[in-house]
C-alpha cells in the first residue's frame, strides 16, 4: 500500500507543546507507571484536597477509582482559578444564527455561572441530583452545564434535535428533578419548538420545574407552578447563593450522556469528577496544541460528547478562549465557517468528516472567499476520514500550512485516545495514527487472541484510563457486560481497527450493531423498535449503506401488515415517523417494502446478506445456506429495485 506521509511544517514542530522525545518519555511512563505519570499530571488540576490513592480497580470487576480521597470542583478549575490572571480574558464567544455575537470574560462566565447556580440551588437542586438540560446552542447551555458542575448535581445535556419520545425516555430513565429548556430555537432563519418536545416528554411524568430560557419568544404551552422563566428567575434570586463552589469526590458523577448500543435503548453513560476532567484537560494541550493565544473553535454540539470534552470542559479548563456557535455550516452559505473564522481569527478548529465532505462539494470558491490565515491546526472527529476529503481539509482549507489531528475516540472514553500529534510523527490521510497518553489500543480476533504487527480485527483498550466510563446509569451489571466480558481484562470499544507496519491505527468502523451517519452513533436496533411502532409496519431490519456525505446512510427493509399495498406515500410517512420517535438524524434515506426479511433457522435475521443486497452488491453473497427459506434472497433483490429514497 502506498503510504501518503504529511510532516508537519518546522514553524509548527518548534512551537508545539511536545516534541517526540517527550511524547515517549510520557507515553512510556503512562503505560508501565502509571500511579506516577497521572500523579504528576494531576498536578495540572486544582485540589481542595489531594488524593491518598492514584487508581484502584480493574477490568475483571468493572471496579474502577482514581483519585480516591482527592476533592476538588470542575467548574472551579474551568473558570474561578483563572480569574486571578485571566478575569478579563474572552472565555466564550458566542455566534447566534443570524451573525449576531456575544462575548463572555472569564469574569462574565464566573457571574453567569453563580447566577444559574443561584437558580438552580433556590430550585432545591442538590448535590447529586440530575438535571436534564434540552437546549439548542445558546450560552446558556455553557451557563447550566457550568452551574451543574458547580453545585455537584449531574447534567445530562440532551441533544435538541432529539425528540420528544427520545428525551421522555432519558427523563424516564435518570428522574431529573429539573429540566432547563428554551421556548425556542433558531435554524437556517426559522424557528424551531423546544419548550413543546419537553411539554410532550413529561406527559405521564411529574416534574417539580421546567427552567425556561426565552430565546425566540415563540408562543408556548405554560403550565404554571411548573414552569419558570430563566430571566425572571433571575432577576429574583439571590445571587449569593451560586458562589460557593461544591467540594467533590474525585469519583463523585460529573454527567451522564446518553449514547447508543446495540440493544434498543439508550445507555446513559456515566463520568466522574476528577479522571474526566483531567483527560479533557490534557489532551487538549497536547492535541490541540493549546497555546493562550489561541481562539479556538469545536463545531460540535454541546448535546454530543464533543462538545463536552472540547467545547466546554477541555478548553476552560485551560483558560482558553472558545467559540459558541448556534448556526449551520450552509446557512446562509457554505461560506459560513470561514467566514467565522475570519470574524473572530480562529487558530485552532474542530470538525467533523461529514461537514468537510458536504463543503468540498459546494466548491473552492466558498472557502477563497476567505482568507482562513489565522488557522493553525485543524481537528476532525466522529468518523473515519476518507483521503480525499482529508486531502481538501489540508490543501484547501488549510493550505497546507495546518497540520490535521483525525482524533479517535468515544463517548466512553471521555477523551481523545488515539491521534496524531503532528510535533511528534507525521499524519496519514485517513488514519488517527497513535495511542494517546495512558491508551493502550490492541486489536484482538474472534476468539480474543493478541494479533501483534500488521493486522485487523477488533480494537480494544488494555489499560484503565482517567476518563474512561464508569459505568451505564441505573445499570450495575451494564458496564461489565457490554464492556469488559467479550474479551476478559479489555475494554471493547466496539469498533474494527487495521494496524499498519509503523503501528499506525485505521479505525474501520464499527464491529457491533451501531451505525454512525454523519458522525451519529444511532442503534439499529433503536430505528428498528421506532419502525415497528409505526402503525403499518410488522417487522423491520435496519443496516448502513455508504453514503458520499454522511459516511454512511441507514437502509431500512420492513414488512407491512397484510392487506397493506406498498407504496412511496407510506414508506415516506415511516421516515417521517422515525424522525418523531428518535430525531430528524436518525431518519432513514431507503426504505424497502418487503414481503419477507431473511431470517436463519433460528430465526435471527442475516443482516450480512442485508447488507450486501442494499448496497447491490448481488454476486458473492456469502454463505446463505442456513437461510431458512433461501428464495427469499431473489425476492429481496428484485424489490430492491423500487426501493424508496427519502430526500
Ligand atoms: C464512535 C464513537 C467522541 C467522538 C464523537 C463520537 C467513531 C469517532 C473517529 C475517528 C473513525 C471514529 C467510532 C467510535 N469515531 N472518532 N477519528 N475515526 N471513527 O462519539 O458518538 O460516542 O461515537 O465514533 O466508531 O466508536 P460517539
Amino acid at each position: 500500500m502506498s503510504q501518503e506521509l504529511y510532516d508537519a511544517p518546522n514553524s509548527f514542530i518548534q512551537n508545539a507543546n511536545i516534541d517526540k522525545a517527550t511524547y515517549e518519555a510520557m507515553q512510556t511512563a503512562a503505560l508501565l507507571e502509571p500511579d506516577v505519570f497521572w500523579a504528576q499530571q494531576a498536578e495540572r488540576l486544582t485540589w481542595f484536597k489531594p488524593w491518598t490513592q492514584v487508581f484502584t480497580g480493574d477490568f475483571s470487576t468493572g471496579e474502577i477509582n482514581w483519585f480516591t480521597g482527592g476533592e476538588l470542583n470542575v467548574a472551579y478549575n474551568c473558570i474561578d482559578r483563572h480569574l486571578a490572571q485571566c478575569a478579563q480574558k474572552t472565555a466564550v464567544i458566542w455566534e447566534a444564527e443570524n451573525g449576531e455575537q456575544k462575548t463572555f470574560t472569564y469574569q462574565m462566565l464566573y457571574d453567569e455561572v453563580c447566577a444559574a447556580a443561584a437558580m438552580l440551588r433556590s430550585l432545591t437542586v442538590k448535590k447529586g441530583d440530575r438535571v436534564i438540560i434540552y437546549l439548542p446552542m445558546i450560552p446558556q447551555l455553557m451557563f447550566t452545564v457550568l452551574a451543574c458542575a458547580r453545585i455537584g448535581a449531574v447534567h445530562s445535556v440532551v441533544f435538541a434535535g432529539f425528540s420528544a419520545e427520545s428525551l421522555h425516555l432519558r427523563i424516564k430513565d435518570c428522574t431529573p428533578k429539573l429540566i432547563i429548556t428554551a421556548d425556542g430555537g433558531y435554524r437556517r432563519g426559522q424557528q424551531f419548538a423546544v419548550k413543546k418536545q419537553v411539554d410532550q416528554a413529561l406527559d405521564a411524568i411529574n416534574i417539580a420545574h421546567v427552567l425556561v430560557v426565552k430565546r425566540t419568544g415563540q408562543e408556548i404551552f405554560w403550565q404554571s407552578g411548573r414552569d419558570l422563566w430563566w430571566h425572571e428567575q433571575k432577576d429574583n434570586v439571590d445571587l449569593n447563593l451560586g458562589i460557593h463552589a461544591e467540594i467533590m469526590s474525585a469519583e463523585d458523577p460529573l454527567f451522564i450522556l446518553y449514547t447508543s448500543g446495540s440493544t434498543g435503548k439508550p445507555k446513559g453513560i456515566l463520568h466522574t469528577t476528577a479522571g474526566y476532567l483531567l483527560g479533557a484537560h490534557i489532551s487538549f494541550y497536547y492535541i490541540m496544541d493549546y497555546k493562550p493565544t489561541d481562539i479556538y473553535w469545536c463545531t460540535a454540539d454541546i448535546g454530543w460528547i464533543t462538545g463536552h470534552t472540547y467545547l466546554v470542559y477541555g478548553p476552560l479548563s485551560h483558560g482558553a478562549t472558545t467559540l459558541l456557535f448556534e448556526g449551520v455550516p450552509n446557512y446562509p452559505d457554505p461560506g459560513r465557517f470561514w467566514q467565522i473564522i475570519d470574524k473572530y481569527q480562529v487558530s485552532v478548529f474542530y470538525s467533523a468528516p461529514t461537514v468537510i465532505r458536504m463543503l468540498m462539494r459546494e466548491g473552492d470558491e466558498w472557502v477563497k472567499k476567505y482568507q482562513r490565515l489565522s488557522l493553525r491546526l485543524l481537528g476532525t472527529v466522529g468518523e473515519p476520514i476518507n483521503p480525499e476529503a482529508w486531502r481538501w481539509y489540508y490543501d484547501v482549507i488549510g493550505e497546507k500550512r495546518c497540520p490535521i489531528v483525525d482524533t479517535w475516540w468515544q463517548t466512553e472514553t471521555g477523551s481523545i485516545m488515539i491521534s496524531p500529534l503532528p510535533s511528534c510523527w507525521p499524519q496519514k490521510p485517513g488514519s488517527a495514527t497513535r495511542p494517546f497518553f495512558g491508551a493502550k489500543p490492541v486489536l484482538l480476533d474472534e476468539a480474543g487472541q493478541l494479533l501483534t504487527g500488521e493486522a485487523t480485527g477488533y480494537l480494544c483498550l488494555a489499560q484503565a484510563w482517567p476518563s474512561m466510563l464508569r459505568g451505564v446509569y441505573g445499570d450495575k451489571t451494564a458496564f461489565y457486560q457490554l464492556y469488559l466480558s467479550k474479551f476478559p481484562h479489555y475494554y471493547l470499544t466496539g469498533d474494527k481497527a487495521r494496524r499498519d507496519k509503523e503501528g499506525d491505527y485505521w479505525i474501520i468502523g464499527r464491529s457491533d450493531d451501531v451505525m454512525n451517519v454523519a458522525g451519529h452513533r444511532i442503534g439499529s436496533a433503536e430505528v428498528e423498535n421506532a419502525l415497528v411502532a409505526y402503525p403499518l409496519i410488522t417487522e423491520a431490519a435496519v443496516v448502513c449503506v455508504p453514503d458520499p456525505i454522511k459516511g454512511e446512510a441507514i437502509y431500512a427493509f420492513a414488512t407491512l401488515q397484510k392487506d397493506v399495498t406498498p407504496t412511496a406515500q407510506s414508506a415516506k410517512e415511516a421516515c417521517e415517523w422515525v424522525a418523531m420517535e428518535i430525531g430528524k438524524f436518525a431518519q432513514p434515506s431507503y426504505i424497502q417494502w418487503t414481503n419477507a426479511l431473511p431470517k436463519t433457522r433460528s430465526g435471527k435475521i442475516m443482516r450480512r446478506l442485508l447488507r450486501k443486497i442494499a448496497a447491490g452488491e448481488y454476486t458473492d453473497l456469502g454463505d446463505i445456506s442456513t437461510l431458512a427459506d433461501p428464495a427469499v434472497v431473489e425476492l429481496l433483490i428484485s424489490e430492491s429495485k423500487s426501493v424508496y429514497k427519502s430526500k
